[in-house]
Protein backbone atom coordinates (compact mmCIF):
# COMPACT_ATOMS: atom_id res chain seq x y z
CA UNK A 1 0.00 0.00 0.00
CA UNK A 2 1.42 2.90 -0.71
CA UNK A 3 2.11 6.22 1.82
CA UNK A 4 -0.88 8.04 1.71
CA UNK A 5 -0.69 11.84 1.44
CA UNK A 6 -3.40 14.07 2.72
CA UNK A 7 -4.86 16.83 0.60
CA UNK A 8 -6.87 19.54 0.99
CA UNK A 9 -8.65 21.85 -1.70
CA UNK A 10 -9.07 25.53 -1.23
CA UNK A 11 -11.84 26.79 -4.01
CA UNK A 12 -13.84 23.87 -4.88
CA UNK A 13 -15.58 25.30 -8.16
CA UNK A 14 -15.04 24.28 -11.75
CA UNK A 15 -10.99 23.66 -11.33
CA UNK A 16 -10.87 22.50 -7.98
CA UNK A 17 -13.61 19.65 -8.60
CA UNK A 18 -11.29 19.02 -11.38
CA UNK A 19 -8.07 18.21 -9.02
CA UNK A 20 -11.04 16.33 -6.44
CA UNK A 21 -11.52 14.04 -9.38
CA UNK A 22 -8.17 13.67 -10.85
CA UNK A 23 -7.14 13.24 -6.76
CA UNK A 24 -9.70 10.14 -6.71
CA UNK A 25 -7.96 8.23 -9.61
CA UNK A 26 -4.65 8.64 -8.19
CA UNK A 27 -6.00 7.33 -4.76
CA UNK A 28 -3.93 4.00 -5.18
CA UNK A 29 -0.62 6.12 -5.73
CA UNK A 30 -1.53 7.09 -2.02
CA UNK A 31 -3.77 10.62 -3.02
CA UNK A 32 -6.64 11.10 -0.19
CA UNK A 33 -8.42 14.43 -0.20
CA UNK A 34 -9.34 15.40 3.37
CA UNK A 35 -10.34 18.50 3.19
CA UNK A 36 -11.67 21.40 1.35
CA UNK A 37 -12.32 25.11 2.29
CA UNK A 38 -14.80 27.57 -0.02
CA UNK A 39 -17.11 30.03 1.48
CA UNK A 40 -20.03 29.64 -1.52
CA UNK A 41 -22.33 26.42 -0.17
CA UNK A 42 -23.14 25.14 -3.66
CA UNK A 43 -19.99 24.88 -4.36
CA UNK A 44 -19.14 22.71 -1.26
CA UNK A 45 -21.86 20.63 -1.28
CA UNK A 46 -21.01 19.49 -4.55
CA UNK A 47 -17.49 19.03 -3.34
CA UNK A 48 -19.02 17.10 -0.50
CA UNK A 49 -21.57 14.89 -3.11
CA UNK A 50 -18.36 14.01 -4.91
CA UNK A 51 -16.22 12.97 -1.94
CA UNK A 52 -19.05 11.02 -0.44
CA UNK A 53 -19.59 9.20 -3.82
CA UNK A 54 -15.60 8.07 -3.16
CA UNK A 55 -16.40 7.54 0.06
CA UNK A 56 -13.77 10.16 1.32
CA UNK A 57 -15.26 11.85 4.22
CA UNK A 58 -13.88 15.37 3.95
CA UNK A 59 -13.69 17.86 6.17
CA UNK A 60 -15.54 21.45 5.23
CA UNK A 61 -14.18 25.06 6.01
CA UNK A 62 -15.34 27.74 4.60
CA UNK A 63 -11.71 29.91 4.41
CA UNK A 64 -8.42 28.61 4.18
CA UNK A 65 -7.02 29.99 7.32
CA UNK A 66 -9.21 27.25 9.38
CA UNK A 67 -8.11 24.13 6.82
CA UNK A 68 -4.31 25.22 7.00
CA UNK A 69 -4.50 25.43 11.38
CA UNK A 70 -6.66 21.86 10.80
CA UNK A 71 -3.35 20.34 10.49
CA UNK A 72 -5.05 18.05 8.43
CA UNK A 73 -3.13 17.97 5.31
CA UNK A 74 0.36 17.61 3.81
CA UNK A 75 -0.66 19.26 0.23
CA UNK A 76 -3.07 22.30 -0.42
CA UNK A 77 -4.13 22.93 -3.84
CA UNK A 78 -5.78 26.86 -4.70
CA UNK A 79 -8.06 26.83 -6.96
CA UNK A 80 -9.70 30.18 -6.13
CA UNK A 81 -10.17 32.87 -8.24
CA UNK A 82 -7.25 34.52 -9.21
CA UNK A 83 -7.26 37.38 -7.18
CA UNK A 84 -6.95 35.57 -4.02
CA UNK A 85 -4.10 33.96 -4.94
CA UNK A 86 -1.78 35.85 -3.90
CA UNK A 87 -3.05 36.33 -0.38
CA UNK A 88 -3.76 32.63 0.57
CA UNK A 89 0.08 31.47 -0.70
CA UNK A 90 1.29 34.29 1.68
CA UNK A 91 -0.15 32.84 4.33
CA UNK A 92 -0.17 29.06 3.40
CA UNK A 93 3.79 29.63 2.82
CA UNK A 94 4.14 31.68 6.45
CA UNK A 95 2.19 29.18 8.38
CA UNK A 96 3.89 27.34 10.86
CA UNK A 97 3.09 23.94 9.59
CA UNK A 98 4.87 23.07 6.08
CA UNK A 99 2.08 22.47 3.17
CA UNK A 100 2.97 21.85 -0.30
CA UNK A 101 1.35 23.58 -2.96
CA UNK A 102 -0.40 23.10 -6.28
CA UNK A 103 -1.65 26.75 -7.17
CA UNK A 104 -3.81 26.76 -10.15
CA UNK A 105 -2.59 29.69 -12.85
CA UNK A 106 -2.27 32.24 -13.01
CA UNK A 107 -0.13 32.31 -10.06
CA UNK A 108 -1.08 35.84 -9.03
CA UNK A 109 -2.77 38.82 -11.35
CA UNK A 110 0.23 41.19 -11.06
CA UNK A 111 4.24 40.85 -11.48
CA UNK A 112 4.90 42.57 -8.11
CA UNK A 113 2.33 40.23 -5.82
CA UNK A 114 4.08 37.15 -8.10
CA UNK A 115 7.69 38.20 -7.08
CA UNK A 116 6.96 38.70 -3.25
CA UNK A 117 5.42 35.28 -3.31
CA UNK A 118 8.78 33.78 -5.18
CA UNK A 119 10.49 35.89 -1.99
CA UNK A 120 8.74 34.11 0.32
CA UNK A 121 8.76 31.16 -1.04
CA UNK A 122 12.51 31.08 -1.40
CA UNK A 123 12.72 31.01 2.63
CA UNK A 124 10.52 27.77 2.67
CA UNK A 125 12.95 24.61 1.31
CA UNK A 126 10.31 22.54 3.00
CA UNK A 127 7.50 23.44 0.81
CA UNK A 128 7.38 22.31 -2.86
CA UNK A 129 5.50 24.85 -4.80
CA UNK A 130 3.87 23.87 -8.63
CA UNK A 131 2.11 26.30 -10.97
CA UNK A 132 -0.79 24.33 -12.57
CA UNK A 133 0.63 25.28 -16.20
CA UNK A 134 -0.69 21.61 -17.25
CA UNK A 135 -1.26 22.64 -21.00
CA UNK A 136 2.19 21.19 -21.04
CA UNK A 137 1.01 17.64 -20.55
CA UNK A 138 -2.03 17.28 -23.52
CA UNK A 139 -0.34 13.94 -25.38
CA UNK A 140 -0.31 16.16 -28.71
CA UNK A 141 1.53 19.01 -26.69
CA UNK A 142 4.36 16.76 -25.00
CA UNK A 143 4.49 15.03 -28.07
CA UNK A 144 5.24 17.96 -29.91
CA UNK A 145 7.39 19.21 -26.92
CA UNK A 146 9.78 15.86 -27.20
CA UNK A 147 10.22 16.41 -31.32
CA UNK A 148 11.41 20.27 -30.77
CA UNK A 149 13.69 19.17 -27.55
CA UNK A 150 14.94 15.97 -29.36
CA UNK A 151 16.54 18.77 -32.07
CA UNK A 152 14.61 17.19 -35.40
CA UNK A 153 12.69 20.83 -36.14
CA UNK A 154 16.67 22.54 -35.65
CA UNK A 155 17.07 25.65 -33.48
CA UNK A 156 13.52 27.30 -32.82
CA UNK A 157 12.35 30.41 -34.70
CA UNK A 158 9.21 31.04 -34.91
CA UNK A 159 6.30 29.68 -32.36
CA UNK A 160 2.88 30.07 -33.24
CA UNK A 161 0.15 29.43 -30.93
CA UNK A 162 -3.35 30.02 -31.96
CA UNK A 163 -6.54 29.36 -29.50
CA UNK A 164 -9.59 29.81 -30.84
CA UNK A 165 -12.48 28.60 -29.11
CA UNK A 166 -16.10 29.90 -27.01
CA UNK A 167 -16.34 32.73 -25.18
CA UNK A 168 -15.47 32.58 -20.87
CA UNK A 169 -18.10 30.56 -19.32
CA UNK A 170 -19.96 31.58 -16.51
CA UNK A 171 -17.87 31.56 -12.79
CA UNK A 172 -19.17 31.52 -8.88
CA UNK A 173 -19.95 35.26 -8.41
CA UNK A 174 -18.32 36.50 -12.23
CA UNK A 175 -15.13 37.16 -10.83
CA UNK A 176 -13.92 36.51 -14.14
CA UNK A 177 -15.69 39.03 -16.17
CA UNK A 178 -13.42 42.29 -14.87
CA UNK A 179 -9.65 42.84 -15.26
CA UNK A 180 -9.10 43.38 -11.58
CA UNK A 181 -10.05 39.82 -10.56
CA UNK A 182 -8.36 38.33 -13.30
CA UNK A 183 -5.37 40.10 -14.35
CA UNK A 184 -6.52 40.72 -17.52
CA UNK A 185 -7.17 37.54 -20.54
CA UNK A 186 -4.07 37.99 -21.48
CA UNK A 187 -2.63 36.62 -17.69
CA UNK A 188 -5.63 35.36 -16.93
CA UNK A 189 -5.64 32.29 -19.84
CA UNK A 190 -3.12 33.10 -21.69
CA UNK A 191 -0.21 32.72 -19.43
CA UNK A 192 -0.67 28.77 -20.27
CA UNK A 193 0.59 29.40 -24.04
CA UNK A 194 3.47 31.99 -23.20
CA UNK A 195 4.64 29.46 -20.51
CA UNK A 196 4.56 26.72 -24.07
CA UNK A 197 6.33 29.37 -26.34
CA UNK A 198 9.06 29.57 -23.87
CA UNK A 199 9.38 26.24 -23.23
CA UNK A 200 9.51 25.62 -27.05
CA UNK A 201 11.61 28.69 -27.69
CA UNK A 202 13.98 27.24 -25.07
CA UNK A 203 14.88 31.02 -23.99
CA UNK A 204 13.31 33.80 -22.08
CA UNK A 205 11.36 36.93 -23.95
CA UNK A 206 12.60 40.39 -24.02
CA UNK A 207 9.58 41.88 -25.14
CA UNK A 208 6.40 42.34 -26.21
CA UNK A 209 3.65 43.86 -29.01
CA UNK A 210 0.25 43.36 -28.70
CA UNK A 211 -3.06 44.69 -29.91
CA UNK A 212 -6.58 43.33 -29.08
CA UNK A 213 -10.33 44.37 -27.83
CA UNK A 214 -13.37 43.43 -26.42
CA UNK A 215 -15.47 43.33 -29.90
CA UNK A 216 -17.61 40.89 -29.61
CA UNK A 217 -18.42 39.17 -26.31
CA UNK A 218 -20.36 40.12 -22.68
CA UNK A 219 -21.24 43.54 -24.11
CA UNK A 220 -24.45 43.39 -23.25
CA UNK A 221 -23.78 42.09 -19.35
CA UNK A 222 -23.50 44.49 -16.39
CA UNK A 223 -23.00 43.11 -12.71
CA UNK A 224 -23.27 46.08 -9.74
CA UNK A 225 -23.91 48.10 -12.46
CA UNK A 226 -20.58 48.16 -14.71
CA UNK A 227 -19.87 46.33 -17.91
CA UNK A 228 -17.13 43.65 -18.35
CA UNK A 229 -13.58 44.68 -19.21
CA UNK A 230 -11.95 41.98 -20.74
CA UNK A 231 -10.57 41.12 -24.14
CA UNK A 232 -12.38 38.54 -26.45
CA UNK A 233 -9.00 38.65 -28.96
CA UNK A 234 -5.94 39.44 -29.33
CA UNK A 235 -2.71 39.25 -31.59
CA UNK A 236 0.25 38.95 -29.39
CA UNK A 237 3.63 38.60 -30.74
CA UNK A 238 6.78 38.12 -28.26
CA UNK A 239 10.89 38.55 -28.85
CA UNK A 240 13.00 36.11 -27.12
CA UNK A 241 16.71 36.48 -25.83
CA UNK A 242 18.03 33.39 -28.72
CA UNK A 243 16.32 35.68 -31.46
CA UNK A 244 13.34 33.24 -31.39
CA UNK A 245 9.75 35.02 -32.21
CA UNK A 246 6.21 34.03 -30.38
CA UNK A 247 3.04 34.83 -31.81
CA UNK A 248 -0.52 33.93 -30.06
CA UNK A 249 -3.61 34.60 -31.86
CA UNK A 250 -6.98 34.55 -29.79
CA UNK A 251 -10.46 34.29 -30.25
CA UNK A 252 -13.17 33.46 -27.85
CA UNK A 253 -15.91 34.05 -30.30
CA UNK A 254 -14.61 31.11 -32.17
CA UNK A 255 -16.87 28.07 -31.42
CA UNK A 256 -16.82 27.17 -35.40
CA UNK A 257 -13.01 25.89 -35.16
CA UNK A 258 -12.21 22.31 -35.81
CA UNK A 259 -9.72 22.67 -32.78
CA UNK A 260 -9.46 24.85 -29.81
CA UNK A 261 -5.59 24.89 -30.07
CA UNK A 262 -3.25 24.97 -33.14
CA UNK A 263 0.22 25.23 -32.65
CA UNK A 264 3.21 25.38 -34.87
CA UNK A 265 6.93 25.52 -34.26
CA UNK A 266 9.66 25.75 -37.10
CA UNK A 267 13.07 25.68 -37.16
CA UNK A 268 15.88 25.85 -39.50
CA UNK A 269 15.45 21.66 -40.44
CA UNK A 270 11.73 21.43 -40.02
CA UNK A 271 8.32 22.29 -38.51
CA UNK A 272 6.40 20.63 -36.48
CA UNK A 273 2.86 21.19 -35.07
CA UNK A 274 -0.01 20.18 -32.78
CA UNK A 275 -4.01 20.15 -32.76
CA UNK A 276 -5.88 19.79 -29.62
CA UNK A 277 -8.58 18.72 -29.26
CA UNK A 278 -7.97 16.50 -32.56
CA UNK A 279 -5.03 15.16 -30.58
CA UNK A 280 -2.89 14.86 -33.90
CA UNK A 281 1.03 15.87 -34.14
CA UNK A 282 2.43 16.56 -37.80
CA UNK A 283 5.92 16.98 -38.30
CA UNK A 284 8.17 17.29 -41.87
CA UNK A 285 11.61 18.90 -43.05
CA UNK A 286 12.42 21.08 -45.45
CA UNK A 287 14.41 18.78 -47.42
CA UNK A 288 11.74 15.90 -47.57
CA UNK A 289 8.67 18.25 -47.62
CA UNK A 290 5.63 18.46 -47.91
CA UNK A 291 5.68 14.49 -49.07
CA UNK A 292 7.06 13.97 -46.54
CA UNK A 293 5.04 15.33 -43.47
CA UNK A 294 4.87 12.85 -40.82
CA UNK A 295 1.01 12.20 -38.90
CA UNK A 296 0.94 11.31 -35.85
CA UNK A 297 -1.71 10.65 -33.24
CA UNK A 298 -1.15 11.47 -29.79
CA UNK A 299 -2.15 9.47 -26.80
CA UNK A 300 -1.15 9.15 -23.18
CA UNK A 301 -1.45 5.52 -21.92
CA UNK A 302 -1.25 6.69 -18.33
CA UNK A 303 -4.48 9.28 -18.06
CA UNK A 304 -6.88 7.98 -16.00
CA UNK A 305 -9.30 10.65 -16.13
CA UNK A 306 -9.55 13.24 -18.96
CA UNK A 307 -11.31 15.93 -17.19
CA UNK A 308 -12.08 19.34 -19.09
CA UNK A 309 -8.19 19.02 -19.99
CA UNK A 310 -8.02 15.93 -22.06
CA UNK A 311 -6.15 14.79 -18.90
CA UNK A 312 -3.17 17.14 -18.90
CA UNK A 313 -4.57 17.91 -14.94
CA UNK A 314 -4.59 14.39 -14.34
CA UNK A 315 -0.93 14.19 -15.26
CA UNK A 316 0.22 17.33 -13.48
CA UNK A 317 -0.70 15.38 -10.43
CA UNK A 318 1.03 12.14 -11.12
CA UNK A 319 3.92 14.79 -11.58
CA UNK A 320 3.51 16.76 -8.21
CA UNK A 321 2.51 13.42 -6.10
CA UNK A 322 6.22 11.92 -7.03
CA UNK A 323 7.95 15.31 -6.08
CA UNK A 324 6.07 14.99 -3.13
CA UNK A 325 7.56 11.53 -2.59
CA UNK A 326 10.89 12.12 -3.60
CA UNK A 327 11.02 15.07 -1.00
CA UNK A 328 11.85 17.42 -3.79
CA UNK A 329 14.82 14.90 -5.09
CA UNK A 330 12.44 15.50 -8.43
CA UNK A 331 11.63 19.15 -8.64
CA UNK A 332 8.60 20.64 -9.50
CA UNK A 333 7.79 20.38 -13.60
CA UNK A 334 6.64 24.07 -13.29
CA UNK A 335 8.18 25.94 -10.55
CA UNK A 336 7.41 29.92 -9.04
CA UNK A 337 9.75 31.40 -11.98
CA UNK A 338 7.81 29.80 -14.72
CA UNK A 339 4.48 31.00 -13.44
CA UNK A 340 5.97 34.27 -12.44
CA UNK A 341 7.22 34.56 -16.48
CA UNK A 342 4.13 33.74 -17.86
CA UNK A 343 2.18 36.40 -16.23
CA UNK A 344 4.93 39.02 -16.69
CA UNK A 345 4.21 37.97 -20.47
CA UNK A 346 0.71 38.84 -19.95
CA UNK A 347 0.63 41.93 -17.86
CA UNK A 348 3.55 42.96 -20.78
CA UNK A 349 0.72 42.14 -23.39
CA UNK A 350 -2.05 43.85 -21.64
CA UNK A 351 0.14 47.27 -21.18
CA UNK A 352 1.19 46.49 -24.85
CA UNK A 353 -2.44 46.97 -25.68
CA UNK A 354 -3.03 50.19 -23.63
CA UNK A 355 0.02 52.27 -24.24
CA UNK A 356 0.01 50.96 -28.19
CA UNK A 357 3.62 50.30 -28.36
CA UNK A 358 6.26 47.54 -27.42
CA UNK A 359 7.05 46.82 -24.05
CA UNK A 360 9.81 45.85 -22.72
CA UNK A 361 9.81 42.67 -19.92
CA UNK A 362 12.49 44.74 -18.04
CA UNK A 363 9.46 47.29 -17.89
CA UNK A 364 7.36 45.26 -16.20
CA UNK A 365 9.60 42.90 -14.20
CA UNK A 366 11.71 45.66 -12.62
CA UNK A 367 9.10 48.38 -12.28
CA UNK A 368 5.57 46.88 -12.09
CA UNK A 369 4.09 48.06 -8.48
N1 LIG B 1 -5.29 25.23 -15.32
C1 LIG B 1 -6.38 25.41 -16.03
O1 LIG B 1 -6.45 24.99 -17.17
C2 LIG B 1 -7.53 26.14 -15.40
C3 LIG B 1 -8.82 26.02 -15.93
C4 LIG B 1 -9.86 26.70 -15.30
C5 LIG B 1 -9.61 27.49 -14.20
N2 LIG B 1 -8.34 27.61 -13.73
C6 LIG B 1 -8.03 28.46 -12.57
O2 LIG B 1 -8.62 27.86 -11.42
C7 LIG B 1 -9.03 28.87 -10.50
C8 LIG B 1 -10.50 28.68 -10.18
O3 LIG B 1 -11.26 28.78 -11.36
P1 LIG B 1 -12.66 28.06 -11.51
O4 LIG B 1 -12.91 27.98 -12.96
O5 LIG B 1 -12.71 26.83 -10.69
O6 LIG B 1 -13.63 29.17 -10.85
P2 LIG B 1 -15.03 28.93 -10.09
O7 LIG B 1 -15.68 30.27 -9.99
O8 LIG B 1 -15.76 27.81 -10.77
O9 LIG B 1 -14.59 28.41 -8.65
C9 LIG B 1 -13.89 29.20 -7.74
C10 LIG B 1 -14.29 28.74 -6.34
O10 LIG B 1 -13.45 29.38 -5.39
C11 LIG B 1 -14.27 29.79 -4.29
N3 LIG B 1 -13.61 30.88 -3.55
C12 LIG B 1 -13.62 32.22 -3.78
N4 LIG B 1 -12.85 32.86 -2.89
C13 LIG B 1 -12.36 31.90 -2.05
C14 LIG B 1 -11.50 31.94 -0.92
N5 LIG B 1 -10.96 33.08 -0.49
N6 LIG B 1 -11.21 30.77 -0.30
C15 LIG B 1 -11.73 29.59 -0.73
N7 LIG B 1 -12.55 29.51 -1.81
C16 LIG B 1 -12.84 30.64 -2.46
C17 LIG B 1 -15.56 30.20 -4.94
O11 LIG B 1 -16.63 30.24 -3.99
C18 LIG B 1 -15.73 29.11 -5.99
O12 LIG B 1 -16.42 27.98 -5.48
C19 LIG B 1 -8.70 30.21 -11.18
O13 LIG B 1 -7.45 30.66 -10.76
C20 LIG B 1 -8.64 29.85 -12.66
O14 LIG B 1 -7.82 30.72 -13.41
C21 LIG B 1 -7.32 26.94 -14.31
Amino acid sequence: MAEIVRYGIIGVGMMGREHLINLFHLREEGAAVVSVADPHVPSQQAALDLARSFNWPVQVFSGHKELLDSGLCDVVIVSTPNMTHYEILMDIISHPKPHHVLVEKPLCTTVAHCKKVVDAARKRPDILVQVGLEYRYMPPVAKLIEIVKAGKVGPVRMVAIREHRFPFLVKVNNWNRFNANTGGTLVEKCCHFFDLMRLFAGANPVCVMASGAMDVNHKDEIYNGKVPDIIDNAYVIVEFDNGCRGMLDLCMFAEGSKNEQEISVVGDVGKGEAFVPESIVRFGTRTAGRQGVQTIQAADQRIKYDGLHHGSSYLEHLNFLSSIKTKGAQAPAVDLGDGLISVAIGVAAQLSIERRRFVTMEEVICHEE
